[in-house]
Order: C-alpha cells, then structure tokens, then sequence
C-alpha cells in the first residue's frame, strides 16, 4: 500500500460516515435480506456459490444476540425458500460471546441446527484474538455435534499452527484468511511476507490433510500456489473453495472460476455496515483515490 493510501487508512475513523458508507458500497450488498438475495441470485447464475453474513457485531445484550439469532434463522429459511446457494457466516460476539458464552452456544446451536434442517452450513467468522480461544471452544463443542459447522483460522497468529494440531484430528472444515484485525507483535506476525509464508504452511497442511478447506484470499500468489498444489494432489472440487469478498478484484473470481474451482462469495448486508467498511477500505490499495473523491462529489 502506498504512503498516501496508508495515512488515509490511518484517519478513517475521522472521516465522516456518509463518505465512508460512500466509498465502501462496494463491499456491501445493501440493507435488506432481498438485497443480498439479488446479489446471491446473480451470482449463482454466474457459477458462484455464496455466504452471507447479516452485519452486526459485539452486541452488549442478550436481547440483541436473541435477535441476530432470529434474523439468521429466518435468513436460512429464506435462502431455503428462495433455492439460493449460500450459507451463513456468524459472528459470535453478534451471538453474545462477550455477554454470556454459555447463552451464546445455546445461540449459535440452534442457528447450526436451523441450517442442518435445510442441508445448510454455518461458517463460524473470527473475530479479533480476544474471542479467539472462546470461538474455538465453541466452535468444537458445537462441531461436537453437528458436521454443518465450520470455523475460520487466521495466518497472522502465531498460535494457529498448534490450534490446527489440537484440532486436525477432529476433522474440522476451515476457512483459511491472513485476518484483519489490529493484533500485538506478542501474538501476531506484522510484516506481510511472514504472514503469507505462515499462510501458505497453513495451507499446505490442510490440504494435504483430506479436510474441507476455505482458502479465503484475494492474493494472486497464493491462489496460484494453492491451485498447484491442489492439482498435484488431485483433490476434488469437494475438498476445497476458493473464497472471496464481495468488491475485491472480480477478474481474479472470474479466472479462478474459468480454471474450473468452486469459489464462494462472502456476501454482507443489512444496517450495522459501519466497523465491517472500514475494516475493507483499511485493506484497499486505492484507498486514498477513493475517499478523496467521495469527499468532493454527492
Ligand atoms: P492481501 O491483503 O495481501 O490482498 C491481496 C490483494 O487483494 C491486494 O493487493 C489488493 O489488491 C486486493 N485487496 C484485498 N482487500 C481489498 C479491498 N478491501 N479492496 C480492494 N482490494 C483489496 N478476516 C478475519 O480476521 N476473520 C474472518 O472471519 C474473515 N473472513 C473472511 C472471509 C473471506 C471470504 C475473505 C476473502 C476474507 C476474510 N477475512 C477475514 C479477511 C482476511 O483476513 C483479509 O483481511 C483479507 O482477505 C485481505 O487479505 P488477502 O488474503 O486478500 O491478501
């Protein structure tokens, strides 16, 4: 990323909301569940699949998790009704991990099990390494019990090679990602070459592991890697995706899905829009573009 785009990222939470919302339409489906369908319905039509994560996070209220909880059943139930091919992705501090994590499993159990009553799957995002240990913990009790769950691990954590040691042998399904929160040199890699080449061990060993992987990136280096090596282990189109955000670089969804891999979109939407933008436009290398002439149109 370039100086200019870096100091823009730096000043973002100072950059009034209408301007944020502005820059980072792209990344967002809209505000309704028929918002996302549209976009979900058009990309299905394309050959991609689709997950779907209704915004919202770190609820200070049980009744706003028992909420989110009912907006994600009934999203399943839509996406069931509508015949679209997505799943869910939930974050659990939306479900209550930091209000009452006994509450919280409950939560996300019946949103697993919702899906599992449509042969559906929930994708359990990771959040930041406050919620990391909690969100495996529930992640395995949960996965204890339903084969329809899944989890995200992230490359710049220095403690997710031994995460994926403790739990290989359960036979979880992970989505691989560099991860995008703030963290402490103490427990995170922070310069990029450590974190891709952290990445790339992560992602040799889950796929040489006979697991369902999640290889969640938009970085033209690795998908090129994880495609050879998927090629030289002859893995079916079972055993992996390709994964990537809604907004970033189409013409490389367009050639992975041209090479033949499946490949999801994770597809936001709905009100609570702002802490997920500004985690995107952070990761925008024409950040500062973007914002500057947001500022000076309507
Ligand atoms: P990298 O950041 O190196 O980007 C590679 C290239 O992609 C860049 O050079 C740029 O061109 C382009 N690019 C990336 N982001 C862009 C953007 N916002 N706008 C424009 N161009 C962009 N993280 C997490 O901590 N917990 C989670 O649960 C998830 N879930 C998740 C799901 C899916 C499907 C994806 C693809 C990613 C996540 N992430 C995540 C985010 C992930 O950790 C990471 O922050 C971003 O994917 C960016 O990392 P890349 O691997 O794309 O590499």
């Amino acid at each position: 990323m370039r100086i200019v785009d870096r100091v823009i990222a730096g000043f973002l939470p100072v950059v009034p909301k209408a301007v944020v919302g502005r820059v980072a339409q792209r990344y967002i489906a809209g505000e309704t569940v028929a918002d996302a369908v549209r976009v979900a319905r058009n990309l299905n039509a394309q050959g991609f699949r689709a997950t779907m994560d209704i915004l919202g996070e770190d609820v200070h209220h049980i009744d706003q998790a028992r909420e989110a909880t009912e907006n994600y059943k009934r999203l399943l139930d839509e996406l069931h009704r509508e015949k679209i091919d997505s799943n869910v992705s939930v974050k659990l501090t939306q479900l209550g991990l930091k209000v009452d994590k006994q509450e919280c499993l409950a939560l996300a159990d019946s949103v697993v099990r919702r899906a599992q009553e449509y042969d559906n799957f929930v994708r359990i995002d990771m959040e930041d390494s406050s919620c990391t240990s909690d969100t495996l913990g529930i992640y395995t009790e949960l996965h204890r019990h339903h084969r329809n769950v899944g989890v995200v691990i992230q490359a710049y954590l220095h403690r997710t090679m031994d995460d994926v040691s403790r739990l290989l042998d359960t036979r979880p399904d992970f989505r691989l990602c560099k991860g995008v929160y703030v963290e402490p040199a103490a427990i995170a890699y922070k310069e990029m070459s450590n974190i891709n080449r952290n990445y790339l061990m992560l992602l040799e060993r889950l796929l040489r592991s006979g697991i369902h992987v999640g290889i969640a990136t938009h970085d033209e280096t690795i998908v090129q890697k994880a495609q050879k090596w998927i090629a030289e282990l002859r893995l079916p189109r079972s055993a992996y995706e390709f994964q990537m955000l809604l907004g970033v670089n189409e013409p490389l969804r367009n050639r992975i899905r041209a090479a033949g891999h499946p490949l999801r979109v994770y597809i936001p939407f709905g009100r609570d829009w702002y802490a997920y933008s500004v985690r995107r436009l952070r990761e925008n290398p024409r950040l500062a573009g973007y914002v500057l002439k947001a500022m000076f149109t309507r």
